[in-house]
Formats: C-alpha cells, structure tokens, sequence
C-alpha cells in the first residue's frame, strides 16, 4: 500500500504514450492511466490526444468538472516537475 511518488519529467512522461503503457500530466499529478483508458467515456482516441502529456488543457476544456484526482487515486505515479533539477 501507498507506493512510493516519483518526479516525472516530460521527456520521462512522453515515453508513455500507447493505450498500453500511457501516462498524463492532469494539474501537475501524474497519473498511469494504462488501465482506465478503455473505459472513458470519451474513447480512446480522445483520452490518446493526452498520452504522455500534460493533458490539463484538454482535460478541462472538455469536462473540468470530472473529478479525475479521485477517479485515479491508485493510478498515481507522482509529480510532474518542469524545471531541470541540474538548473540552480
Ligand atoms: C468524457 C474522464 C481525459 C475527452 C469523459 C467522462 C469522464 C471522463 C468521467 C464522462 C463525463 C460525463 O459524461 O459527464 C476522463 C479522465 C481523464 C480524461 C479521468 C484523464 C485521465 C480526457 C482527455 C480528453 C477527453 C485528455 C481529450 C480530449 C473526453 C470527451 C468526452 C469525455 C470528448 C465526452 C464524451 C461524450 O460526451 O460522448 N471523460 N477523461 N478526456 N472525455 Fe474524458
């Protein structure tokens, strides 16, 4: 129980982009949604326009009231970080 939270960095979070291995950026969280993508209610293709990015925009333009952060609990992998850490 409670794995461990990770620093994700977006060339990290890219390699992530297939239904089968897929990671999303929602609000800074990051989250293993390999599991739920065949069960949005969008589809596929719709939640694959996130895959291994930052899908915050897209999220909320098209349904910002869903509460993902609940929904994905246990799909949580950590933090999306945008600053390089070798920068001061
Ligand atoms: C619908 C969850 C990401 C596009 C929905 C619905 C849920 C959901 C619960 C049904 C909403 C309702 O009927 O009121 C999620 C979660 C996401 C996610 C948890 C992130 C992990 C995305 C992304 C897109 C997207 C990135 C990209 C555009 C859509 C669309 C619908 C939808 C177009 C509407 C389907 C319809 O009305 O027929 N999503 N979604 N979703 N989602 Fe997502």
């Amino acid at each position: 129980v409670g794995g461990r939270l990770i620093r994700v960095t977006p060339e990290e979070l890219a390699k992530h982009n297939t239904p089968e291995d897929c990671w999303m950026a929602i609000n800074g969280a990051v989250y293993n949604i390999s599991h739920y993508c065949e069960f949005h209610p969008g589809g596929i293709a719709e939640i694959m326009k996130g895959a291994g990015k930052d899908g915050t925009r897209l999220f909320n333009e098209v349904h910002r009231w869903v509460n993902y952060d609940s929904m994905l609990k246990k799909c949580l992998v950590g933090k999306l970080v945008t600053e390089s850490i070798f920068k001061s």
